[in-house]
């Protein structure tokens, strides 16, 4: 299997760095939903319109245009339903948990049961039990993480289903994303050839947040054989 890492930043202004970067993958991140929402939301309520449109038409010439007017109307709701589910996933997916009481486990616990209610895919998670407190900066980046790394399986790796494991040592919390799917030669993650790459934004997002945690990401994949994605953060002390 093919792997790339990225290392924990050391010292203030390589943190400062990935801060910066992480502010401009977060801008990214936002016009890619706004392209979503204009691909699926803005076509979807913009050829409902459009079959509104007809039926005024119909009805304005034909007085008996009971059938035709049936068949418009029947693709104007799906096209609406098709709209609002896709609304009810970019709510879900942005509105965070209540990262401030609710402990690591749960709030994974929770991502894993709005992904797998939202995919329609299962997802397989164990943890070490009880796992150690982590702070709130650092929960809410293996959140994102596994919120992208599942999103990843969801879309790019052909299968419905992902295991996800959590475990902790004396310093660091551990956090192991797996797909049996076709897997993909990662890019570099780390190092002058880390790739920058537009098409790359999840895996930049998900390296700058364990980067600004203090910790590091290894992508371990090939094309037919699965991916796994490993994180560690420091635990809180
Ligand atoms: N679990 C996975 N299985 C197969 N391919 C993957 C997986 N995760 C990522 N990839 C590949 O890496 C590419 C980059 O992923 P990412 O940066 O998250 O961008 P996006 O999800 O927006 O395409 C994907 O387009 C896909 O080709
Ligand atoms: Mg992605």
């Amino acid at each position: 299997m093919n792997s790339s890492q990225s290392s924990p930043s050391a010292g203030s202004s390589s943190t400062q760095l990935a801060g910066r970067r992480l502010l401009a993958v977060e801008e990214e991140e936002l016009r890619h939903i706004v392209l979503d929402i204009h691909d699926g939301l803005v076509q979807n309520v913009f050829a409902a319109l459009s079959q509104l449109a007809l039926c005024r038409t119909q009805l304005a010439h034909h007085s008996a245009a009971q059938a035709e007017l049936g068949e418009h109307l029947e693709r104007v709701a799906g096209l609406l339903e098709a709209s609002l589910a896709e609304l009810r996933v970019f709510v879900g997916a942005f509105r965070p948990p209540d990262f401030v009481h609710r402990d690591l486990l749960a709030v994974l616990e929770g991502l894993v049961a709005q992904h797998e209610a939202l995919t329609g895919s299962a997802v397989e998670l164990s943890a070490d039990q009880p796992l150690p407190p982590v702070s709130l900066p650092n929960k809410i980046a293996l959140y994102r993480i596994l919120q992208e790394a599942l999103a990843n399986v969801d879309r790019h790796a052909g299968v419905k289903m992902a295991r996800v494991r959590l475990w902790a040592d004396e310093s660091r919390i551990f956090l192991e994303v797996l797909d049996d799917g076709q897997g993909f030669q990662p890019p570099p993650l780390s190092g002058p050839s880390a790739t920058e790459r537009e098409e790359h934004i999840g895996l930049r997002g998900m390296r700058e947040r364990a980067a600004l945690a203090g910790g590091q990401l290894c992508i371990e994949s090939a094309p037919g054989h699965g991916t796994r994605v490993n994180v560690e953060v420091p635990r809180d002390v």
